[in-house]
């Protein structure tokens, strides 16, 4: 069972099978997706949160190549002194821990209507078009009291760190009006103060039209650009997302909300051609961090994908949990130098996991990306889907400790095991300088 692990100010992880340094360049792109910087009998030291040594488990307790570890070392008792406490990583597997840069996890209720109408066969948009989708989510929200949301997304948190996810971006959409959306971030941000891991919090007003500007979906827009986004930016908020997609958001619509995003000091993120083909390039020049679903695209997108500064977030949990049988073309993306990560896309509609494992499982089988690559995705990738790669991602001297250590002797059994959860410590930045 997964547990947090609560250190003092100094941890030395020694003899992981393997250790997942993923150092080196970011975002990783084709062939370099497979290169995960492996180090055998591996060693990390930690101090106050950060990673100070790496290496093997000789290199690193002699303190050969870095400087400062002997000093360490020398001035301390290995296993005994109260400031560096060893921890044997013997038959593990020690890696980042997964970045997961998709989520929606401020919702009242599980959707099993929904659920129970599509395993009888209906479509999402069916579902959605009769009342059910997203706008179902709405009413718990708007009911619900900012401490019982604050509790749903810190109970979804605990769960993502139980099988390795240490970073997780968190988007409210489910409110959909001024007062909700503001107590949807409230509650990601209160949840992240209880939460060792690191939180990015996402504005995602335009997620559907609410029912109430049924009539008049550009009031909302306007809503969403002179009223919403100005309230949550440089204080609840470090992105804003757009749902383009028919049913949700034209191009045009998200054109314009992306604009008072850009107004307004916020990065920017799309979700795009999941259930209907939007051409990427209309979203150029507001830089998104990252386009995500992208189940639907062109040649020119995947030209366009390989030389922007951008990531392709794919999630296929949602592919799975909605049953399709067309999966977005990962191993295209890859083989034409697309930066890819994978996320969850936690969600109580098309994808209710919080466990980055399975989506790796589902990336290796339904996506043919190979497990080296659906790592490079879910950590390092990841990061650069959420501009942290200086900070999350790798394990490199200098960069946060947050890490995931997995029961397992070869990396391969982390996509492999599906359905179990094999991840046995979680450790971050802010547990290992308390
Ligand atoms: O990413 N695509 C839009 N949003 C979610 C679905 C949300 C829902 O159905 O509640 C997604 O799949
Ligand atoms: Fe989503």
């Amino acid at each position: 069972m997964a547990s947090w692990y609560f250190a003092m100010s100094a941890i030395l992880l020694t003899h992981a099978s393997q250790l997942l340094t993923l150092r080196g360049h970011a975002p990783r792109r084709g062939a370099s997706m497979r290169d995960l910087g492996i180090i055998l009998d591996g060693a990390v030291l930690i101090e106050n949160g950060k990673i100070s040594a790496i290496g093997t488990t000789d290199e690193v307790t002699r303190g050969v190549p870095q400087g400062g570890i002997r000093a360490l070392l020398s001035g301390a008792n290995l296993g005994t002194t109260p400031s560096l406490e060893e921890l044997d990583c013997t038959n593990k597997i020690v890696l980042p821990g997964f970045v997961d840069s998709h989520t929606h996890p401020v919702f009242a209720r599980p959707r099993l209507i929904d659920f129970e109408k599509r395993s009888a066969g209906a479509h999402y948009e069916e579902i959605a078009a009769a009342g059910g989708g997203i706008r179902a989510s709405i009413r718990g929200v708007r009911e619900s009291s900012p401490n019982d949301l604050a509790r749903h997304v810190l109970d979804a948190l605990k769960e993502m760190s139980s099988s390795g996810t240490t970073t997780v971006e968190a988007k409210s959409g489910y409110g959909l009006d001024l007062v909700s959306e503001i107590r949807s971030l409230k509650a990601i941000q209160q949840a992240g103060r209880d939460w060792p891991g690191t939180l990015i919090p996402t504005l995602l007003a335009a997620h559907v039209v609410p029912p109430e500007h049924h009539d008049n979906p550009d009031e909302y827009v306007r809503i969403v650009c002179d009223e919403i986004i100005p309230a949550v930016a440089g204080k609840l908020a470090s992105y804003v997302d757009v749902f383009c997609e028919r049913g949700a958001f034209t191009a045009d619509q998200c054109v314009r909300i992306l604009r008072a995003a850009v107004a307004n000091k916020l990065k920017t993120r799309i979700h795009v051609g999941q259930l209907t083909h939007t051409a990427l390039e209309l979203f150029a020049g507001f830089h998104p961090a990252s386009v995500d679903h992208l189940d639907h695209l062109t040649e020119a997108d995947i030209s366009w994908l390989a030389t922007a500064d951008t990531v392709a977030t794919l999630l296929p949990a949602a592919n799975y949990f909605l049953g399709l049988a067309e999966f977005p073309p990962a191993r295209k993306l890859i083989d034409n130098g697309v930066a890819v990560a994978l996320a969850t896309d936690y969600n109580p509609g098309t994808s209710p996991t919080s466990s980055m494992p399975f989506v790796l499982s589902v990336a290796c089988t339904h996506m043919k990306m190979s497990p080296a690559e659906a790592i490079s995705a879910a950590t390092i990738n990841g990061a650069c889907a959420l501009n942290l790669q200086q900070q999350k991602g790798s394990l490199e001297p200098g960069k946060d400790a947050d890490i995931a250590i997995f029961d397992a002797q070869d990396y391969r059994e982390i996509p492999y095991w599906f359905g179990v959860n094999r991840c046995s410590r979680t450790i971050t930045r802010r547990s290992a300088a308390d």
